[in-house]
């Protein structure tokens, strides 16, 4: 007896070494774009022989199919062979699996929800007529069992690409899930070869350092080349899915498609090039950050299965609504800090854009836009105040980044405002601030070019008003900064009419920038670190909050960090440019006690409380109360000491602290 099943156990292993041969044969031949079959050790141990897989790319563990292989006496229709199959192909991953009882075999996809027998994508129509699992050494089954082998292969092959004429609908929360996936295996690939690449490449390391000094994220990531990793990972996944999303409207747009011998990402540059004759430069113009690293075999493997899996979904029934989910949660707000994209909470950008944004039609900018917290802020804003539409919001609100990454989440998130807008263009450019002029064009389409590629040279207009959060910089890091961005930083402040202190952090040079493309009367609302109330290179910024552009308010928050990513004591300031000759207004030193979202909270429209609060913090009397306490300041005063002694700042933190008492009681203190 014993020897019986042995003699039976050898007859099954031998078969399976076979069929793994068959396999093997049909994908070197046929350039499937496979890369081989194997026997694994099975995921169940005891009395289980080896599990067949048949590979994507065995070293990147991108498993394609998995065969059960059950002998002549398991009925095909038996449950539990179903499920034992349907276990090894979650277990295993692979896109499809198949049951084979060396008469009849069927093939499933794993990755569609709960799939049962009647999910088959195809069952063999002749069962073969074998009793015992020897029958396989007679010539005629083993001829016939040869072609069941290949035709189990090709089922999920031709399935896999022609999978489009079986659209599936696309389920948000696995879909994203499985992106979430995708991205997480490059970056792990990415960050490998960054760090061997820059083990021994000294030049790839400062120029890694460089680019998160220039993001603004050195010193407040734990691992710059993470970071950027995940940048470059998020770069690929998110220019591939937003492909997909714009050929629904844009059907002119070639089927995304690569071979498995196709190179990447030399071969999606033409795609992406062709969606360039329309617009989007911001996502799919190639970027150095792309260059750090080749992209090895694994990843290529990695994008070219996310892309066969995107294709098989049926984008057209896709909603607006849905696609606007997943682009929402591609990306949690958690993972955006750890790819060094820092952003401002929520209720503090939209008390900035209250107190700032004015008037019907107003170009609003945000210089460094980030994934574009300030702009989604502002088209919410005019949306409720100024009644626009998409179309007309898109081109009065603009943003720059330097980071591809951060200018690519812009874009995606102003594009997802309104998906049924055939003119869908955001005015986001990937751009360092410090070279973008007044008058200086850049390309975007023409109005009413959704049937044609006609792009104009749109002049960067004088700006009504410009919002954001800039980045800091810590003094240690100032000399990881590029010699001639440096350079470029201390001109870019001498044309706009200031000396820069040696010192100087980097969001003041933004500040300085900002008020050459500032109309007359418009106003700039900045989230900035405090130490510009109190530090000596702060001196030239307060004589020009003095000067050409003037200080409305300084806000800071007892109750909360502005900014709470980043262990920086953050304040609020809101300044407006005016004639030199402008009459003095008082400054107002505000000092919160509550939340922004408590002293915007209650009932009613939510925009109108925000500017109520907006309004009210434009006090023109001190005050304090269980809310905020507001402190006036004459500046003629402030500028006046400030000639006086002009080796020092103005302490103006003082007036953030004391309370209103104080000043009653010490007159002459202020
Ligand atoms: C602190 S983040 C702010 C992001 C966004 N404004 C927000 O608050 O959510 C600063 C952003 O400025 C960008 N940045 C840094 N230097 C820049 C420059 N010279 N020109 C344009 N953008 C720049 C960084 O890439 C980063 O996305």
């Amino acid at each position: 007896m014993a020897k019986k099943s042995g003699r039976k156990e050898t007859n099954e292993q031998e078969f399976q070494g076979q069929v793994i041969t068959w396999l093997n044969t049909e994908i070197s031949k046929r350039a499937l774009g496979l890369d081989t079959a194997t026997q694994e050790k099975p995921r169940k141990t005891s009395g289980h022989r080896s599990d067949m897989i048949v590979w994507i790319d065995r070293l990147a563990v991108l498993p394609f199919l998995a065969i059960e292989l059950k002998t002549p006496t398991t009925p095909i229709n038996d449950p539990a062979f179903f499920a034992d199959a349907l276990g090894k192909g979650r277990y295993w991953k692979s896109k499809y699996f198949a049951l084979w009882n060396m008469r009849d075999f069927e093939v499933y996809e794993t990755t569609i929800t709960n799939p049962t027998p009647a999910n088959a994508i195809l069952r063999s129509t002749h069962p073969l007529a074998l009793t015992h699992v020897d029958d396989w050494l007679k010539a005629n089954f083993k001829k016939d069992l040869h072609e069941q082998a290949v035709e189990i292969l090709d089922a999920a092959v031709n399935h896999n690409i022609s999978g489009i004429s079986n659209q599936r609908a696309i389920d948000p929360e696995i879909f994203v899930s499985r992106l979430t996936e995708d991205i997480g295996q490059l970056r792990t690939i990415f960050y490998k070869d960054l760090k061997k690449a820059s083990n021994t490449d000294r030049k790839l390391r400062k120029k890694l350092k460089q680019i998160a000094t220039e993001q603004g994220f050195e010193g407040f990531v734990d691992d710059i080349d993470y970071a950027i990793a995940g940048q470059i990972g998020y770069r690929f996944i998110g220019q591939i899915l937003f492909y997909f999303a714009l050929r629904r409207k844009i059907p002119a747009l070639k089927e995304l498609q690569v071979s498995p011998t196709d190179v990447l990402p030399a071969a999606l540059k033409p795609f992406f090039d062709d969606v360039r004759r329309y617009d989007y430069e911001a996502l799919f113009k190639p970027e150095p950050i792309e260059a750090l690293v080749p992209v090895g075999k694994v990843a290529q493997a990695i994008i070219r299965r996310l892309i066969a899996q995107l294709a098989v979904y049926d984008w057209a029934s896709l909603t607006d609504d849905v696609l606007g989910s997943i682009f929402e949660h591609l990306i949690p707000r958690g993972q955006q800090i750890l790819l060094g994209q820092f952003y401002t909470p929520r209720p503090v950008a939209d008390l900035l854009v209250a107190s700032t944004i004015d008037g019907e039609r107003p170009f609003v900018l945000d210089p460094g836009c980030g994934s574009g917290t300030f702009l989604m802020s502002a088209y919410s804003y005019l949306a409720y105040a100024a009644n626009l539409s998409h179309k007309e919001l898109l081109s009065i609100i603009w943003g720059f980044d330097v980071s591809p990454f951060a200018a690519e989440l812009a874009v995606i998130n102003l594009y997802r405002q309104d998906m049924a807008e055939y003119e869908n263009f955001p005015r986001i450019n990937v751009s360092n601030f410090f070279s973008r002029n007044q008058k200086d064009t850049i390309e975007f389409p023409a109005s009413q070019a959704a049937s044609g590629t006609q792009k104009v040279p749109v002049p960067i207009p004088q700006f009504d008003s410009i919002v954001g959060n800039p980045p800091y910089l810590r003094s240690q890091n100032q000399d990881d900064l590029d010699p001639d961005y440096r350079k470029k930083l201390f001109q870019s402040a001498v044309a706009a009419g200031f000396d820069a202190g040696a010192k100087t952090d980097l969001f003041a040079f933004f500040i300085y920038h900002a008020t050459k493309l500032m109309k007359n009367g418009s106003r700039l609302g900045f989230v900035t670190p405090a130490s510009w109330l109190t530090s000596d290179y702060a001196i030239t910024l307060q004589q020009a909050l003095l000067g050409t552009i003037r200080i409305q308010s300084v806000i800071a928050s007892n109750a909360e960090s502005f900014f709470p990513q980043v262990d920086v004591n953050a304040v609020l300031l809101i300044a407006e440019k005016g004639p030199k000759d402008a009459p003095d207004e008082p400054i107002r030193f505000v000092t919160l006690k509550q939340p922004i979202s408590v002293l915007t909270g209650g009932n009613g429209e939510y925009w109108a409380r925000v500017v109520a609060l907006a309004q009210e913090l434009e006090s023109n009397v001190s005050v304090e109360n269980e809310k905020y306490r507001i402190k006036l300041v004459d500046p003629a005063c402030e500028r006046k000491g400030l000639n006086d002694d002009r080796t020092k700042p103005r302490n103006w933190s003082k007036f953030l602290r004391a309370p209103l008492s104080y000043y009653s009681i010490f007159k002459d203190v202020a």
